[in-house]
């Protein structure tokens, strides 16, 4: 078990980065289809913004359905919850019950938009999302490493799927990004302006 999710943590950290639009125009106040949270509003994920497209990381709503995204998500909430405070900080722990709930919403939204879904996100941009949680690379790398990556695979995503097709979107480093704009804290990760 450790084993395989050594590996499949080796397998994300290497994989190509993709390229998905950006999150930065998230917002909560027009309704109607902003390009939220990786914005299909043009119809494909890795559309615009440069960089090597993953066609697949917009194919992963088509292929797994809602069921499997809100079993993925509510792993991440769990675990995120869990894991050690010396590796994610701090900032899991602080949520009101409220704050929770809203996570979890809102993060559901994002992950459905992010790989193809329908866009319903009313959450705030990655940016304002994480303003002031000090979020740093090192923390971020970890959550995708110990709690993205086993959520997904513990509710039977395969490796290659993983790697190929829900890595890019959170691992690409470039202006807009997911990861990005989530780090806020220490060095800038390479690539991030
Ligand atoms: C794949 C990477 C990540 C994605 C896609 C993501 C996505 C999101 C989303 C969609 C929200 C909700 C925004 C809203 O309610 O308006 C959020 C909030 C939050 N995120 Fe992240 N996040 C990521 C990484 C992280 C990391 C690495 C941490 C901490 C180490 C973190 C900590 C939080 C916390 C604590 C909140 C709640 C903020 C609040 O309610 O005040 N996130 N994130």
């Amino acid at each position: 078990m450790f084993r395989r999710s050594s590996l499949i943590v080796g397998l994300v950290v290497s994989a190509a980065c993709g390229s998905m639009p950006s999150t930065s125009d998230a917002g909560t106040g027009t309704g109607g289809g902003t390009a939220a949270a990786g914005g299909s509003a043009g119809g494909t994920a890795g559309g615009t913004g440069g960089g090597a497209a993953a066609p697949c990381s917009s194919m992963m709503y088509a292929k797994y359905g809602m069921a499997a995204f809100t079993a993925v998500n509510n792993s991440i909430i769990t675990k995120a919850v869990a894991a050690p405070t010396a590796s994610v900080g701090t900032s899991f722990q602080g949520l009101s019950q409220q704050q929770a709930a809203t996570l979890t919403t809102n993060l559901g939204a994002f992950l459905v938009v992010a790989y193809g879904g329908p866009n319903t996100y009313q959450g705030k941009t990655m940016l304002a999302a994480h303003q002031g949680l000090n979020i740093t690379e090192a923390q971020y790398d970890y959550f995708i490493s110990n709690v993205v990556v086993p959520a997904l695979s513990e509710n039977g995503v395969p490796t290659a799927d993983i790697m190929n097709c829900f890595a890019p979107p959170v691992t690409e480093k470039k202006a807009g990004s997911v990861k990005c704009d989530t780090v806020q804290s220490g060095p800038r990760p390479s690539g991030c302006p």
